[in-house]
């Protein structure tokens, strides 16, 4: 069976609506933002279905995080603390402000960061605490947002594959200071590429905007460019298909969410393998669906899985991202600047504590990519997809059992 997959039409829900608003936008001939109505419009309309004073649309989800990270404004060799398991577009951001990631360890069964894990983290040098909402599920709020308040530190929330997900009532995003989201390809809504800031602070406004475009004083009686920015600006032809898409994503999530239901209660007693989990304090929004599978009980890894899945043309992520972000060779090399190895080696942190990345200090996100297979997830899945997906998980389980049985 052929899935709709979100790399092409078949799995992504772009049409009319979005040709009109791209037509006017040509028919206009402006087809940048600052001139141009779409990306202005946009930003009231998701500031609006988000319930916050404002949003930004600018260049993509790592630009929107880059932007919340400058807002904060953290000194060269400042600290941020943030997850092990996530895209690197969360973690760029922290190293081009010159700031340092800082990692706390993950709940092997939601894959976030938790307070519990983030606490021992906090020194002076802390600025801002960066929660990933992974997979579409809400990180535990609550008690970070005390540990937010008890020291005195901001929280950015990346939702760049959560949108719409929920945490006791509150919509993600709208919880810590900081809200960014990602429109690239894959995500719950796309222009290609893109990405969104937003914030219920009408304070950080002018510093989220400006950091956009170059801090230059668009509209100000004297205008200039007040500090260090990029040029992130989103395109008005990205703004039309936003403005299209804005419209469509309340429906895509409820159809993810719906299908993931459906998939849920087939495989509820399968042996070997936890489901995630999605209630009424923690609404899952499913930009993918992870399964963790006890490898142990089945005697082989979840690629073994992955590969017996791809054969039923259903091509699944084992371990999600092969090694923990700050394995990977920019951070574990320190290739930043030039030969300096800044922020970690700056002269700001003369005589401070040297950060080691030791991955025996992450003993349960080493445990949770182990395990984890994530199942791609669409908004077109029907009940004979999610079916299929169903069966396939299942017959996966039956042979490696009965393979584990004659090993015995
Ligand atoms: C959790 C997370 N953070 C950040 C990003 C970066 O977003 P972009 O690719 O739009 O720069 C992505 C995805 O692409 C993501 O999934």
């Amino acid at each position: 069976m052929k899935l709709p997959a979100d790399s092409n039409a078949s799995g992504r829900d772009l049409g009319q609506e979005e040709l009109a608003l791209l037509k006017e936008v040509i028919e206009s001939g402006t087809l940048n933002s600052t001139k141009g109505t779409k990306v202005k419009r946009f930003d009231k309309e998701f500031a609006k279905e988000y319930g916050v004073e404002f949003a930004h649309a600018c260049a993509s989800g790592t630009a929107a995080l880059h932007t919340a990270v400058a807002t904060i404004n953290p000194d060269p060799g400042d600290e941020i603390i943030t997850t092990t398991i996530t895209d690197l577009g969360t973690i760029v951001p922290i190293l081009y402000q010159n700031a340092i990631p800082i990692f706390a360890d993950v709940d092997p069964l939601t894959f976030n960061i938790t307070a519990q894990t983030i606490e021992p983290k906090i020194t002076k040098r802390t600025k801002a605490i960066m929660v990933v909402h992974l997979f579409g599920k809400p990180a535990d709020m609550d008690p970070i947002m005390a540990l937010s308040k008890k020291y005195n530190i901001p929280v950015i929330e990346d939702c760049c594959q959560a949108y719409f997900a929920r945490y006791k009532g509150s919509n993600v995003g709208t919880i810590g200071q900081i809200g960014c989201f990602s429109l690239q390809q894959s995500k719950h809504m796309t222009t290609g590429e893109g990405g969104i800031v937003i914030a219920k602070d009408r304070t950080l406004e002018r510093k989220i905007r400006l950091f956009i475009d170059k801090a230059w004083g668009y509209g100000d009686p004297k205008p200039d460019h007040y500090f260090l920015a990029l040029n992130y600006r989103m395109t008005d032809l990205q703004g039309a298909v936003a403005l299209a898409q804005l419209k469509k994503v309340r429906d895509v999530v409820n159809r993810r969410r719906e299908a993931a239901q459906m998939l849920t209660e087939h495989l509820q007693d399968t042996p070997g393998i936890t489901l995630p989990e999605s209630n009424e304090d923690s609404i899952h929004v499913f930009w993918k669906y992870p399964l963790i599978v006890d490898t142990d009980l089945f005697g082989v890894d979840v690629f073994a899985f992955s590969t017996m899945l791809k054969e039923k043309g259903i091509f699944s992520a084992p371990r999600y991202i092969q090694k923990p972000v700050f394995m990977c060779e920019v951070l574990k090399d320190r290739r930043t600047y030039g030969k300096s190895h800044c922020p970690y080696d700056c002269p700001k942190r003369k005589g401070e504590e040297e950060i080691v990345y030791d991955v025996n200090d992450y003993p349960k996100t080493m445990k949770a990519l182990e395990h984890v297979l994530v199942l791609p997830w669409n908004e077109f899945y029907t009940s004979e997809h999610v079916d299929y997906i169903a069966r396939s998980v299942k017959e996966a389980v039956d042979f490696y059992l009965s393979k584990k049985g004659e090993r015995v």
